[in-house]
């Protein structure tokens, strides 16, 4: 799904933490959007999702203003399982939508598979621990196969094993549906690895956006300088 950000503004407390204009995401792309905390890169999400839309909105979906909600799934920072097991979580996803029981459940296991949490698919969600548990949230979030997926900070709590095997399963979503997708990470070499299109905010704008290469080795902007700077990151 192509996403163009026409505006989209958000003030709260007298403060305008969100003013993007003029961002396009090409369909079947990954985009990552970087920045320091309080940027507002959640905001920006929840804004494109629909998760939180305002009047004066002015988003397109493949060139329709009309918010498409049953083909964008959204894996909010903090999300949470519900109170089943872990296989139970997963087919939340996959219900109504015209799947067999038996289909249903090999498509949960191939997911829980491909985040490594295979073992755990009878066990209670509310025992896992924080990253265990993100592991299950982004494969109950891919398992639905959507046109857009809207990922904030997905493997913020996971270790390196998982964070390494959620980039391979975003990226292989993304190939094999040419699902569009738009990401949070405070890991700017995951957004280096992973994106098509790196995104960067501050104050509440999208100050820059583009290659990733380009953007590391020739940014435009002193503020994304800065901060590729502080991450002392030299290669793609
Ligand atoms: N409902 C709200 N009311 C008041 N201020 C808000 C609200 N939501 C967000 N903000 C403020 O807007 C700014 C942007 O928030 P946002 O959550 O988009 O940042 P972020 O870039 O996602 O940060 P992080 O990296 O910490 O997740 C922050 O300064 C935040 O405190
Ligand atoms: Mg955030």
């Amino acid at each position: 799904m192509k996403i163009e950000v026409r505006k989209a503004r958000r003030h709260r407390n007298g403060r305008t933490i969100l003013d993007a204009e003029g961002l396009v995401i090409e369909s079947g792309t990954i985009a990552a959007v970087i920045g320091l905390n309080g940027a507002g890169k959640t905001t920006l999400l929840r804004a494109v999702s629909g998760l939180e839309s305002e009047a004066g909105d002015d988003i397109l979906y493949d060139d329709e203003t009309q918010i498409p909600h049953d083909r964008i799934a959204h894996l909010t920072q903090s999300s949470y399982l519900f109170d089943m097991t872990v296989r139970g979580n997963v087919l939340l996803g996959l219900r109504g939508k015209g799947f067999s029981e038996t289909e249903m459940d090999a498509m949960a296991v191939d997911a829980l598979k491909r985040v490594g949490m295979e073992a755990f698919i009878d066990k209670k969600a509310r025992t896992l621990s924080g990253g265990e548990a993100q592991r299950v949230t982004l494969a109950r979030t891919l398992v639905m196969k959507k046109d857009l997926l809207v990922l904030d900070e997905p493997s913020s709590a996971t270790d390196i094993q998982g964070a390494e095997l959620m980039e391979d399963l975003i990226q292989s979503v993304n190939k094999e549906n040419g699902t569009t997708v738009i990401m949070t990470t405070h890991n700017p070499s995951q957004a280096l690895r992973l994106a098509d299109m790196i995104v960067f905010m501050s104050g509440g704008r999208v100050l820059e956006w583009g290659h990733p290469a380009k953007l590391l080795k020739d940014p435009q902007n002193e503020e994304t300088m800065k901060y590729f700077r502080n991450w002392r990151i030299d290669d793609v």
